[in-house]
């Protein structure tokens, strides 16, 4: 364990370019490790933050194949989606790079050769799955089974997502291929494995080094190193990737969890190649922070005194902790994770997220309906961060902390002190006096708050941290209420002038602490302040603010958020489900042919309702009166849960009139009116689009 690390790379998972981001992603890994380096910054530490996308392995062809577009063209598009939404979200990135630059293609080639060359790698000719129709081999997510773990049908090649453990294909019961639906052959074909059999030992002394991992990432570690570490491939015979650098491998590509964690290197050589040539590449989402010192990327990449952590999403432990490591232990001049502080999932309102029955709150959606309002997800999903189980997120629940702490606690607080201040000294913070009691105890309780929020976050405990905050704007509303400055303003206004000094400290250290959990109400806070940013060390202090300081305008921090904004965030989703239960039914199968003389035989007619009436003792019958140009004539029809009867007079229908008569329910019911049918059983009456005359045929 590094004690005093001179340095942090701080990586935030490299998520696939094959969709938007939603808050499932933002709260497992995104805004966890952006409250770290923003306080690590905020510290004056040198830190670089690195992330981008993966845009290889089968999840990006395969989303080509739905969308009907080119895998290019798939990261193309998600790339940039995703790159603007983290930026408008404030995650702070200092690189948000892609692994399909020439330079990632060139570091994970070098890095798979050296290991070549080193003999790391074992050559193996084995049997996969292979697709005949298709013509391709099913890596990965190209090929679905029951997972022998779980028991669920849609497990993939690589992993279950109902239960989270990692598969081979050769694991699962019943494997189909993705590609065709049917059943693979088994087909020879070379591949290069990473011997983590071999390594175990190595692999079990770094990770039993580091007793501070948490709960839930040692858990996994320790279960894939009880069964047992096997062999992995690391090249996959696939046509979207990276190609595999030796002669003869045509068709074969590195395998995406090989290249993707070197990825994060790759991000950095780019980074201070492109700054050494003063370049400020797109991909840079935000401005180089000054206390990064200009160097060679290696410096935080393989010196020992650099602290190097990996916030991800538990579905990546295993290649975090386990895999990834072992890469590294294998070329031998990389410093290895120090820690890899994962999260759990976070479920939406009762039911799994899932990009494919859009149960998810998206990014872009979430930043066009709300706008200015990133601050409030963000605490809402950093309060209910699955820091060590799956937690929920809610619309309710999102409501309530909006109104009832963002805006009653911690905005309520600033808002008052910025009224007060400009309504009793023009906006000038007055000079205190006299201290009592009171006073000493919020000084004392403010000198602690830094160093404790500090300790949660070093921790890796961002829920607490955000809690010991807002129990700082707690205590100042509090303070406010016990000494009341609009009462004593008549009769003590010495007085107030302590009461609202302090408590304008207060508010410059909410601030200072608050800029990593809520970087948009800090700007703010410091902007009404008019004071510039301070550092984090400099928090914990009732000199903040200089006398005679003049604040800016005071602004609402929160506003309320009303029951009718959140019900149409419920009604979308619940709009979602319904769409995805009517996708997975399918229409009814296609009826024997007939001939033109079998459709000629049925008398078809425009007819107008004239009366209906419920059929007594029946809940699906109503009794219709028509006219069909030939005549007046009763028919009984079911459509009584789907239509009143007095919505439906003077419609027009149209009618099978030579059904031969038939007795229903005791009323002899002479044709039958068209209904089309929905998958979920709703009735809608077939009917001409103009008004036809009664009696008109149809054919
Ligand atoms: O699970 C994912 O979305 C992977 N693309 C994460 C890769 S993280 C790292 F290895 F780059
Ligand atoms: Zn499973």
């Amino acid at each position: 364990m590094i004690q005093n690390p001179k340095r942090y790379t701080v990586t935030a998972a490299l998520i696939y370019a094959n969709g938007p981001i939603h808050i499932g992603h933002l709260a497992g890994c995104y805004i966890p490790a952006d409250i770290y380096v923003r306080y690590l910054r905020a510290k004056g530490a040198d830190v670089l933050f690195v992330s981008g996308t993966d845009e290889h392995g089968v999840p990006i062809t395969i989303r080509a194949q739905k969308e009907g577009i080119t895998p290019q063209e798939v990261v193309d598009k998600y790339y940039t989606q995703i790159r603007d939404s983290f930026a408008e979200f404030g995650i702070s990135f200092d690189i948000y790079s892609r692994t399909s630059k020439k330079v990632h293609h060139e570091t994970s080639q070098e890095f798979f050769k050296d290991l070549y060359d080193k003999g790391v790698f074992v050559e193996e000719v084995s049997q996969q799955y292979y697709d005949e129709k298709a013509g391709q081999f099913l890596a990965d997510r190209y090929i679905v089974g029951t997972c022998p773990n779980c028991g669920n049908p849609n497990a993939y090649g690589d992993q279950c997502e109902r239960c989270g453990s990692t598969l081979s294909p050769m694991e699962l019961i019943n494997p189909h291929s993705m590609l065709s639906g049917g059943k693979p052959v088994l087909k020879s074909t070379k591949n290069w494995y990473l011997p983590l059999d071999k390594m175990q030992p190595q692999i079990e002394e770094y990770i039993a080094s580091h007793p501070e991992w948490k709960v839930n990432v040692a858990g996994q570690c320790q279960s894939w190193l009880k069964q047992g570490l096997q062999p992995r491939a690391m090249t996959r015979d696939l046509d979207w990737g990276i190609q595999v650098p030796l002669p003869d491998t045509e068709g074969k590509v590195l395998y995406v969890w090989f290249e993707a964690p070197i990825g994060y290197i790759s991000a950095t050589k780019d980074y201070f190649t492109a700054k050494k040539m003063g370049a400020a590449p797109e991909l840079y989402t935000a401005p180089v922070p000054e206390t990064t010192t200009p160097g060679d990327w290696e410096v935080y990449w393989k010196a020992k005194d650099t602290k190097l952590v990996h916030f991800i999403g538990k579905d990546n432990i295993v290649f975090h902790c386990i895999i990834f490591p072992a890469t590294l232990m294998a070329e031998g001049s990389y410093i290895l994770p120090e820690n890899v502080p994962a999260n759990e999932f976070m479920n939406l309102e009762g039911d799994k997220i899932s990009t494919s029955r859009n149960w998810a709150v998206w990014l872009h959606e979430y930043l066009a309906e709300f706008p200015g309002q990133q601050d409030v997800l963000r605490y809402v999903l950093t309060t209910n961060a699955p820091e060590t189980k799956d937690n929920e997120f809610t619309w309710k629940d999102f409501q309530t902390k909006n109104n009832s702490e963002l805006a009653s606690n911690l905005g309520n607080f600033v808002n008052r002190i910025i009224t007060l201040t400009h309504k009793y000294y023009k906006g000038e913070v007055p000079v205190r006096g006299e201290l009592f009691d009171i006073d000493r105890e919020l000084i004392e309780a403010l000198a602690k708050a830094p160093a404790e929020i500090a300790e949660a976050i070093e921790n890796y405990r961002f829920r607490e941290g955000l809690s010991l905050l807002m129990d700082i704007s707690r205590m100042g509303n509090k303070y406010l209420a016990d000494t009341e400055p609009w009462k004593k303003i008549k009769d003590d206004p010495e007085r107030v002038k302590t009461i609202l000094n302090l408590s304008a400290q207060v508010v410059a250290n909410l601030a200072v602490l608050s800029e990593p959990f809520l970087p948009f109400t800090s700007q703010k806070i410091y902007d009404m302040l008019n004071i510039p940013i301070l550092r984090w060390g400099q928090a914990g202090s009732v000199n903040l603010i200089p006398d005679g300081q003049v604040f800016g305008a005071a602004e609402i921090l929160f506003s309320q958020i009303e029951d009718a904004t959140i019900q149409a965030q419920v009604k979308k989703l619940e709009d979602s489900k319904k769409a995805n239960e009517l996708a997975s039914k399918t229409v009814a199968p296609a009826k024997e042919a007939v001939t033109f003389d079998d459709f000629q035989k049925m008398d078809i007619r425009v007819a107008t309702i004239l009366a209906a009436e419920a059929v007594p003792k029946t809940q699906k019958l109503l009794k219709l009166t028509l006219d069909t140009g030939l005549d007046q004539r009763t028919v009984v029809s079911g459509i009584a849960e789907h239509y009143k009867p007095e919505e439906i007079i003077g419609k027009q229908v149209c009618l099978l009139a030579n059904l031969a008569p038939r007795d229903i329910k005791g009323i002899s019911s002479q044709g039958m009116i068209l209904m089309a049918e929905n998958i979920d059983g709703k009735l809608a009456f077939v009917s001409p689009t103009t008004l036809i005359i009664n009696g008109g045929t149809v054919r």
